[in-house]
């Protein structure tokens, strides 16, 4: 066990660190002998007959859920929806005449995505389950499989998995984009290299993550992310990833919303940090993080190069902006990390968690 961690003190870290490697896995993995990114035709096929579709999926795969459905709407314009499994299957809403279910988990053992797929098997709708694990109980019974070939992933809190899963639901949206005719040239396999070299300048420069993790969050015992589009996404990902292993109470927040109660919360010194990797709204989230500001938080600006200002405390490469997220959520993985590990937490296995939930 041990032996596998070579000499990273804890298996978080480890797989933070391969995240660019996984990346690059991928590309070759699903690429044709004309080096073209491919993905099974019937799949594409199976989508193209869709008329919507339906992402279940529970925790960190719910939340790379809500990045897919932004990849699959932009490139393929087909409509689509994410759910959390333990409400879905129980408050099923009311399903388009075609429906296309995608599941997806890094064990393919949760429980509560398990309990929608019998249902939605009973009904006959076709499914594909996005899964690091061949063989999982997802996979085997559902329609089809996208595996992520990330390689075991052992700490409890989810890293690598988060970023495999958007990266292979980009491949499948550009495929299926293009059989649409709707790309004329892909660029995801160039743009997601692209995003595996900024993973690297990333956790290359990891000691100034520290450093900001020790300022910000080593005494709070609450934290916010906002970001807007894309960059809420992230929030809520990096909320969820801070709480688990640091045990700080952290919500993520569209920062619009913010204002509209929520603001309440923000007194002197408490941490705020802005995700701001969309040109569209950058603006507006800076303004949110200043009314934060002006009422005491403590604010951190996670920025793509290109939108940065002076004084950000952390710019990130730029990147496709469709692709955001795979870049931004890696300081926020890190932030946690080390919040966590300078606590004194046991980082791989946080309290009361566990890595596969087999419950409903
Ligand atoms: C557990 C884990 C989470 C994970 C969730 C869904 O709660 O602690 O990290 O995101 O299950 O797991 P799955 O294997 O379905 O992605």
């Amino acid at each position: 066990d041990d032996l596998e961690k070579g000499t990273y003190p804890y298996y978080m870290l480890k797989e933070i660190d391969e995240q660019p490697a996984v990346m690059r896995k991928l590309l070759l993995k699903y690429q044709d002998e004309n080096g073209k990114l491919t993905v099974d035709q019937e799949i594409v096929d199976t989508m193209l007959e869709s008329d919507r579709i339906y992402i279940i999926a529970a925790g960190t795969s719910y939340h790379a859920g809500l990045v897919g459905k932004q990849l699959i709407e932009s490139m393929t314009h087909i409509p689509t929806e994410v759910h959390v499994s333990s409400e879905f299957g129980y408050h099923t809403p009311l399903l388009s005449e075609k429906p296309f279910f995608i599941f997806i988990s890094q064990s393919g053992e949760t429980a509560d995505s398990r309990q929608v797929l019998v249902k939605t098997n009973a009904l006959g709708h076709p499914s594909l389950t996005v899964t690091n694990v061949a063989g999982s109980t997802l996979s085997r019974e559902s329609n089809f499989t996208l595996l992520l070939n990330a390689g075991p992933e052992i700490a409890v809190a989810s890293t690598k998995a988060y970023t495999a899963q958007i990266a292979v639901l980009a491949i499948l949206s550009e495929v299926v984009g293009m059989s649409k005719g709707l790309i004329k040239k892909g660029t995801m396999l160039h743009d997601i290299g692209i995003v595996a070299n900024a993973m690297q300048a990333i956790v290359d420069d990891k000691e100034k993550i520290e450093e900001l993790a020790s300022e910000y969050l080593s005494i709070s015992r609450n934290a916010f992310y906002i970001g807007r589009g894309m960059d809420y996404h992230v929030a809520l990902e990096a909320a969820l990833k801070l709480k688990e292993i640091s045990y700080i109470q952290t919500e993520g927040f569209a920062a619009g919303e913010l204002k509209h109660g929520t603001i309440a919360l923000i007194e002197e010194g408490t941490p705020v940090i802005a995700l701001v990797t969309e040109k569209g709204v950058a603006g507006h989230t800076r303004g949110n993080l200043q009314e934060t500001q002006a009422r005491g938080a403590h604010t951190m600006v996670i920025s793509m190069d290109g939108l940065n200002r002076p004084g950000d405390q952390i710019v990130i490469p730029h990147v496709n902006p469709l692709l955001s997220a795979l870049v931004s959520v890696i300081p926020t993985q890190l932030l946690s990390y080390y919040c966590s590990l300078h606590r004194g937490n046991d980082v791989d296995k946080p309290r009361n968690l566990a890595k596969s939930v087999t419950v409903e």
